[in-house]
């Protein structure tokens, strides 16, 4: 009753902002992300019948409270599953995933999670019916059951039986690459799941981000296949600037974005401007990930790292699925 599997994170390029059911985790629109291979988090799961509730353990620190209860719910829904409704499990997980970088640690987390304790109770799952549980801890962890790029369908059915993701295109496909650049603002203020609610409930913006989803979704999906990284760039980079304009139409308005937000978007559109094809993308907080080319790491990097405010720039590629160790 032991299994450990790690999980990648994944940075979405046409964004998911918005919920339809927030207690199952349904999504107004489809989203499309790609999965890095810098970024993971590995997590072992052993269930113990002497156990009277759930330890869980991250990076070697006992974890309580809100965190706690994120993933002592979301193992509930697995326990349910397997017909175990009183079957404890002590969580140790390690994540890869510098929080300053800015990447929810929650997708590669509960990715890592659902796979691993689905495994230790013996159940069987296709990669369609892991996403589908994964969802229901964070919406986008259940991009990361894939490598490569892969699409979250919304769905129509209220019970969320046909909202999972689907693989686009396989890890190996295009060797396509992401900055992640680490600002020295301070941690958000707005959560991404407090943020989404905000915009759907009051943003006068948000039926035109989520009227605009399929003709991007279109656009998109054929720039991955033709690998036309500049058709990839620009549909990424407008939706992203889509998404954080609902931001400023919600009642009360708020940003995610800092001085130092801005002066690497700009420099990234200036970059373009000397014929360096880069674009930008950014989740719920500051700091913003760049894509590029693999001919220009060099010139991106040293750019990226010359700017004021900048503290650090990881490099990732395209990364893998779930897989168990
Ligand atoms: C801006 O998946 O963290 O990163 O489903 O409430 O757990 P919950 O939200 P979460 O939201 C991610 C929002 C985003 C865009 C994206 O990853 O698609």
């Amino acid at each position: 009753m032991q299994a450990t599997a790690k999980a990648h994170t994944n940075i979405a390029l046409i964004k998911y902002w918005g919920k339809r059911d927030e207690a199952l985790i349904l999504p107004t629109n489809n989203s499309l992300s790609l999965t890095l291979d810098g970024f993971y988090t590995k997590t072992t799961v052993i269930f113990k019948e002497e156990l009277e509730e759930d330890i869980f353990s991250l990076d070697d620190e006992l974890i309580s409270g809100e965190q706690y209860r994120r993933v002592t719910v979301f193992l509930d829904l697995i326990r349910e599953y397997a017909g175990k409704p009183n079957l404890y499990a002590e969580i140790n997980s390690m994540n890869e995933v510098p929080t300053a970088a800015g990447f929810a640690s929650s997708a590669s987390g509960f990715a890592a999670l659902a796979a691993a304790a689905t495994k230790a109770l013996g159940l069987t799952l296709t990669e369609h019916e892991l996403s589908r549980l994964t969802r229901q801890g964070s919406g986008s962890a259940c991009r990361s059951v894939y490598g490569g790029f892969a699409e979250w369908q919304k769905g129509m059915q209220n019970d969320g039986t046909d909202s999972y993701a689907v693989p686009i295109a396989p890890q190996d496909h295009w060797d396509i690459r992401v900055a992640a650049v680490v600002l020295d603002a301070k941690m958000k203020k707005v959560s991404s799941r407090e943020g989404m609610k905000r915009t759907v409930d009051t943003s006068a913006f948000f039926k035109g981000w989520v009227d605009s989803i399929p003709h991007d979704l279109d656009l998109i999906k054929d720039g991955i296949e033709n690998r036309n990284f500049e058709k990839v760039g620009q549909v990424a980079e407008a939706n992203c600037l889509k998404m954080h304009a609902t931001t400023l139409g919600a009642v009360p308005p708020f940003t995610y974005w800092h001085d130092s937000t801005m002066a690497v978007m700009q420099t990234v559109q200036a970059m373009r401007e000397n014929g360096i094809p880069a674009y930008f993308t950014i989740d719920a907080g500051p700091n913003v990930k760049v894509l590029y080319l693999p001919e220009h790491e060099e010139k991106v990097q040293e750019t990226l790292r010359n700017i004021s405010g900048v503290t650090d720039v990881i490099l990732s590629r395209s990364g893998q699925g779930v897989t168990y160790l």
